[in-house]
């Protein structure tokens, strides 16, 4: 039985990797945050697509074949160029495109969605793209959140700089009388609660819904293990990981 690779810049993977346990409570996980080059959305195409490349040679070293895109950028902008970069020896599940779909489920002709994403998600036009394969009568609208992945992965929570940018972009929402808001970026579930005390709408995880995808390819067997892999600072990643999990150890990997 081999394990189930899961992959993101940080912390922001394990709200995904959270739902996968959930949905799959007996496979085994191996979670690899790279932590050395969060955030990923400020980053070029180029710079993502080598650091999802690098992770995805770690796992095939530790024979992994299955890998789940924990991470919503690179979902974004290189799941394509790496599924055809490792054919046949990875399966990809990427994140966007297997929850985008029921995004709009229960939404009305003219209503609209918010995606809150990273600079590099929101570039890419990806969820507009996916939703609009489903349907084409909602709209969307895309709005770059720089500066949350930030908070998340510093714990900063209570600054009132925090606050106000949290405010700042959902306002964006409500001036788009946005019915549902997409936490279209891994780290972002890690600010679900205080988003809601500033516009209570209905949220979106699409986490939960990629879990639903693996479940349904992937069978339930291992011996439920879990296993933490991060590129720098292993000491603060165990600390802004609590919201999810309560992690003994996460192994130093040099890429
Ligand atoms: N959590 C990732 C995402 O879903 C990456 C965020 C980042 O590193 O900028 O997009």
């Amino acid at each position: 039985m081999t394990n189930i690779g899961v992959l993101d810049s940080g912390v922001g993977g394990l709200s995904v990797l959270w739902e996968l346990k959930k949905a799959l409570p007996n496979q085994n996980f191996i979670f690899f945050g790279d932590t050395k080059h969060v955030p990923y959305g400020t980053k070029t195409k180029e710079e993502i697509f080598t650091y999802t490349k690098n992770i995805l040679e770690f796992f095939l070293e530790k024979n992994v074949r299955n890998v789940v895109f924990a991470c919503n950028t690179t979902s974004a902008v290189a799941y394509l160029d790496l599924r055809e970069y490792f054919l046949n020896k990875i399966n990809i599940f990427p994140l966007i495109q297997s929850a985008a779909p029921y995004a709009v489920q229960g939404l009305k002709e003219n209503d609209t969605i918010a995606a809150l994403a990273t600079r590099a998600t929101t570039k890419s036009g990806k969820y507009e793209e996916e939703i609009r394969k489903i349907n084409d009568k909602i709209n969307v609208v895309s709005i770059d959140c720089t500066g949350f992945v930030e908070i998340v992965e510093n714990r900063t929570y209570d600054d009132k700089k925090s606050i106000d940018l949290i405010k700042e972009k959902l306002q964006i929402a409500k001036d788009n009388k946005a019915k549902r808001i997409i936490l279209g970026c891994t780290h972002y579930p890690y600010l679900a609660a205080i988003m809601k005390k500033i516009y209570n709408v209905d949220y979106f995880d699409p986490g939960y819904y990629l879990a639903k995808t693996v479940k349904n390819s992937l069978e339930n067997k291992g011996e439920g293990k879990l296993e933490f892999f991060v590129s720098k600072n292993p000491k603060e990643f165990i600390l802004s990981a609590k919201t999810f999990f309560d992690i003994e150890k996460a192994q130093l990997v040099n890429l």
